[in-house]
């Protein structure tokens, strides 16, 4: 049985988790779950999963939840803050964790479950661009393993011959939809509004990677992702375009073969191969209707109108310090965004002025990396406060 904390069981990924965990109550235990914001959801998931742990935001936040369970039978604890995120994932008795949390939030817990040798189901890409080296060494040196949520690369880990080596593979091709404008044109572009932004045609995520799908610079992320998780060069991973979302990633081999996996745009799929991995379970998604589907369209993206994507593979070349920079002023721009501060245009431009002033340096820590990350907000900021 595998024993499993989940890291942002609150959001989109963490509920779509534990609708799969629902199906096989035999073949995983809960052990702990974890929240920001929403304690109510939090609270609700505690019942039904009766965790050992739960952990949420603050003090605060742990008060109110702690009175809230007072009224159950549950013997559920509360924790909160970094400690509580790095307790659960860490724990002796969990074998399993999914890293789910949004965003930079993301990284120490996900770092804290390599180096204690657990099963990472990873959906935060975010830790991986930041930290992409580091992590595959720790999961060396730890007995950790990495397995992919994101459906791109879930795909690829999927299909990837196990013993074949990179000199087999001639290139990855992951898959974007290109999100809600992938049909406007540039000066469109200046216009959108955060609903349209936040409205995936194909896909319900959170709000942080619906404006990434949105600017493509969730695809991107995924390019950096890709390069640390199947230690692929640049030149070897290749984006595009297929608005129906069903063919998730290709790989294709010296030979001239094209693997690739398809399934329905919902994340219980590749989250169900990951929890089952190297099993497979139900996921309570249907197969793709082939006799549904009336084409599968696939075209070259346009870097001009996704400038967050040419600049992912910009940063990706100059190297670690630029991936740092890149992830940290997004993440600025997006929050800017979404509260109205800047246009949508604005966010490449935003990013693009923070990566021309990050020198390019090794960088093989993970409080060398917290400080470069601090080091791109606080500059982001600077930066978004003068064009204000
Ligand atoms: N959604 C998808 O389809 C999808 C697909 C592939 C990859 N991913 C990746 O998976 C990750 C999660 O995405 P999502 O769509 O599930 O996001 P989401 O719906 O926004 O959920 C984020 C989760 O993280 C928690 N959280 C937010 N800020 C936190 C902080 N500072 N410290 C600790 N926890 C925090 C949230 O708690 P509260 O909700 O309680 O505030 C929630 O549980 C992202 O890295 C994303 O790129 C998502």
């Amino acid at each position: 049985m595998k024993v499993i904390s989940i890291l942002g069981s609150t959001g989109s990924i963490g509920r779509s988790t534990l609708s799969v965990v629902d199906l096989h109550p035999e073949k995983f235990k809960i052990f702990a779950l974890s929240g920001f914001n929403n304690n109510d959801l939090l609270l609700e998931q505690a019942i039904k999963f009766k965790p050992s742990f739960i952990v949420t935001k603050n003090l605060f936040s742990k008060k109110i939840l702690m009175d809230k369970l007072k009224d159950t039978k549950l013997k559920t604890e509360v924790l909160y803050g970094d400690e509580g995120y790095t307790f659960i994932a860490s724990h002796e008795k969990v074998t399993t964790v999914v890293a789910a949390i949004t965003g930079s939030a993301g990284l120490i817990s996900t770092i804290e479950a390599a180096k204690n040798g657990k099963q990472i189901l990873l959906a935060n890409k975010e830790s991986m661009v930041m930290a992409g080296e580091l992590i595959n060494k720790i999961c060396v040196e730890n007995n950790s393993t990495l397995i992919p949520v994101d459906s791109e690369h879930n795909a690829i880990f999927q299909v990837l011959s196990k013993n074949s080596d990179s000199e087999e593979i001639k290139k990855i091709i992951l898959t974007a939809s290109g999100g809600p404008f992938r049909f406007h044109s540039l000066k469109n572009l200046q216009k959108v509004t955060v609903e349209e932004a936040l409205n995936h045609p194909n896909w319900k995520m959170g709000k942080k990677i619906s404006i990434d799908s949105a600017t493509m610079m969730n695809k991107g992320l995924e390019v950096i992702e890709a390069s640390h998780l199947f230690r692929l060069g640049i030149k070897k991973i290749e984006v595009v375009m297929h608005p129906q979302s069903i063919i998730h990633s290709f790989v294709e081999y010296i030979d001239g073969s094209s693997l690739s996996q398809m399934g329905s745009p919902d994340m219980r799929v590749p989250i169900a191969y990951a929890l089952g991995y190297p099993n497979r379970i139900t996921s309570g998604v249907e197969g793709v209707l082939l006799d549904k589907l009336s084409s599968l369209e696939f075209y070259k993206p346009d870097l001009k109108k996704f400038r967050c994507l040419d600049l992912c593979y910009q940063a990706l070349a100059m190297g670690d310090a630029h991936c740092i920079s890149l992830n940290a002023s997004n993440e600025i721009a997006v929050e800017a965004f979404l509260s109205g501060k800047i246009n949508f245009i604005q966010i490449p431009e935003l990013i693009e002025k923070m990566l021309l002033k990050t020198e390019v340096m090794n960088v093989n820590s993970v409080e060398h990396i917290l400080e470069l990350d601090n080091y791109a907000r606080d500059e982001t900021n600077k930066i978004l406060n003068k064009t204000l």
